[in-house]
């Protein structure tokens, strides 16, 4: 098994403060920042735009994912992907034209992730296997930090995986994001993660670093 990667989400990190916030992040062992867009229509809540992904990107050296929780993606990517943004994760939910959608974000020059809600199924994946470099399992309903762990979906993380492999995209990694803890993260990974998104378990310790460790 390769090592996990582990990508803290700043969504409860003081929100002025997002650049030297993921900054320490990375001091602390992040390999990637996790950056929660939200439009305030996808999902209830209103985050940060392209503006503060710049400022987060330009204050690390570890990639940003920028995972879009917004029902119009198509119109942000350009911004995001100028921002300096690694990865560009769109919702599986919003645009009857995925297939244009994840090609636009690797003709910006990013890495295109796909996301599913708990309830959206992966069918999706058989044809776009191919056309993404990560697959986001949401094990919470997005738009909130501190909800908890839906474990029943460890079997949809384990499918991801099966469906990327058998059509094409056995390079993409498989992120779960959503209550991820050391409780869960062991499981999540023999289910086939290659990558922890963990927010208010690490930005709402004492002691990042020792999180950082103790999910890995
Ligand atoms: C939920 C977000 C998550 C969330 C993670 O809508 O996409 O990234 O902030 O935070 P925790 O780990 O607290 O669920
Ligand atoms: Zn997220």
């Amino acid at each position: 098994m390769s090592r996990v990667l582990v990508a803290p989400s700043i969504l409860g990190c003081d929100q002025g403060m997002l650049g030297p916030a993921s900054r320490s992040l990375q001091d602390a062992g992040a390999d990637m920042i996790h950056l929660d867009v939200m439009d305030g229509v996808f999902v209830p809540v209103l985050t940060v735009g392209s503006g503060v992904a710049a400022a987060v990107c330009s204050s690390v050296d570890i990639p940003v994912d920028a995972h879009l929780m917004v029902s119009r993606p198509g119109d942000l990517i350009d911004a995001f992907a100028e921002a300096g943004c690694g990865y560009i994760t769109v919702h599986a939910e919003v645009d009857p034209h995925m297939d244009r959608l994840l090609c636009r974000i690797r003709e910006a020059g990013c890495l295109a992730g796909l996301a599913f809600n708990p309830s959206t199924p992966l069918d999706m994946l058989r044809w776009e296997a191919k056309s993404v470099d990560l697959v986001l399992i949401m094990t919470v309903n997005p738009g909130y930090g501190g909800q908890e762990h839906m474990a029943h979906l460890h079997g949809k993380v384990r499918m991801a995986r099966e469906l990327l492999d058998s059509h094409g995209g056995g390079e993409a990694l498989v992120a779960v994001d959503g209550g991820v803890n050391d409780s869960n993260s062991r499981a999540l990974v023999q289910a086939g993660a290659d990558i922890l998104v963990s927010g208010s378990f690490i930005t709402g310790s004492h002691d990042p670093a020792e999180a950082i460790r103790r999910l890995r």
